[in-house]
């Protein structure tokens, strides 16, 4: 026994480690793009070979990707700052921590075992609720109910585990039941499924990338009502861009050229 806390997740579950190391080693570097002292913490304290990851671009990945999640839930609190952010799969994030506004609610859902995980680190408020369950199995809609609307959802690298018709489902469950709201969720297209093997930190792996969406345009098709705000790939939203470092800004173009960039897509949705 080293005193530090046993991971026990499945496959899609254990893939929560990736961003979190990505925000402690971002946190350490001397310019960061985020500063996450938890992050740090929980690295510290978890019974984890992470260094696994170290090498890999999707630590980098993963910082940039949250920095355009975080500005989506960043502009939907100062319109409503007492409306009521929802994240799904939210793993080990700490998105309330970057952005709590001293007024908004807050829901955190994830499956059983990243949440006993996650409950290890954080606890509940009378603003902030943390529900066990899957996305796809709409018991969690009376826990989201019990806080004030408007809501906004984000499922940061989370629906690209299930298959597309569970995705549906979980799009469904929102729209139908929380109509008029904004959800912010990745697409991931079908040539990094095909290479998969060879994608950063995931090839070390064995979770699967299940849903592949080559046009997030393609959504707006699966519920009537459903319409398309705003598309980024990772690192190229014109809001952050100016932010970055000089050398990104000149580099981003040539990374977004790659395949994996085109086919990679951060996306915010009216449903
Ligand atoms: C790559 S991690 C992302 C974690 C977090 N969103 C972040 O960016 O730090 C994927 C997360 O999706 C969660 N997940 C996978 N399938 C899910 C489902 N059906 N319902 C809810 N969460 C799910 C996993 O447990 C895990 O926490």
């Amino acid at each position: 026994m080293n005193g530090r806390t046993p991971v026990e997740l499945g496959p899609a579950q254990e893939t929560l480690l990736i961003p979190l190391y990505g925000r402690a080693m971002e946190t350490r570097k001397r310019k960061p793009l985020v500063r996450d002292p938890r992050a740090v913490e929980m690295v510290a304290s978890i019974d984890y070979d992470f260094a696994r990851f170290d090498e890999s671009g999707s630590l980098r990945g993963s910082v940039l990707r949250g920095l355009v999640f975080d500005h989506w839930v960043r502009e939907f609190l100062t319109e409503q700052p007492n409306g009521t952010v929802v994240e799904i799969g939210a793993g080990l994030n700490t998105r309330f921590e970057r952005l709590d506004n001293g007024t908004c609610h807050w829901v955190d859902l994830d499956l059983p075992d990243s949440m006993a995980l996650r409950r290890r680190f954080f606890a509940e408020t009378d603003r902030r609720s943390m529900v066990a369950g899957s996305v796809v199995d709409p018991d969690w809609v009376a826990a989201v109910r019990q806080h004030p609307g408007p809501y906004f959802f984000v499922a940061e690298a989370v629906l690209i585990y299930l298959s597309e018709p569970d995705a549906r489902t979980a799009v469904g469950h929102v729209r139908t039941t929380f109509p008029g709201s904004r959800f912010a969720f990745d697409t991931w297209g079908q040539w990094i499924i095909d290479n998969r093997h060879r994608h950063g930190a995931l090839k070390k792996m064995s979770a699967k990338l299940v849903w592949a969406c080559d046009d997030p345009r393609d959504i707006e098709s699966w519920h009537p009502g459903i319409r398309l705000l705003d598309t980024s790939a990772v690192g190229g939203h014109p809001e952050l861009r100016r932010h970055l470092p000089l050398l990104y800004r000149v580099l981003m173009p040539l990374v977004h050229a790659l395949p994996q960039s085109r086919s990679y897509r951060l996306n915010l949705y009216q449903v």
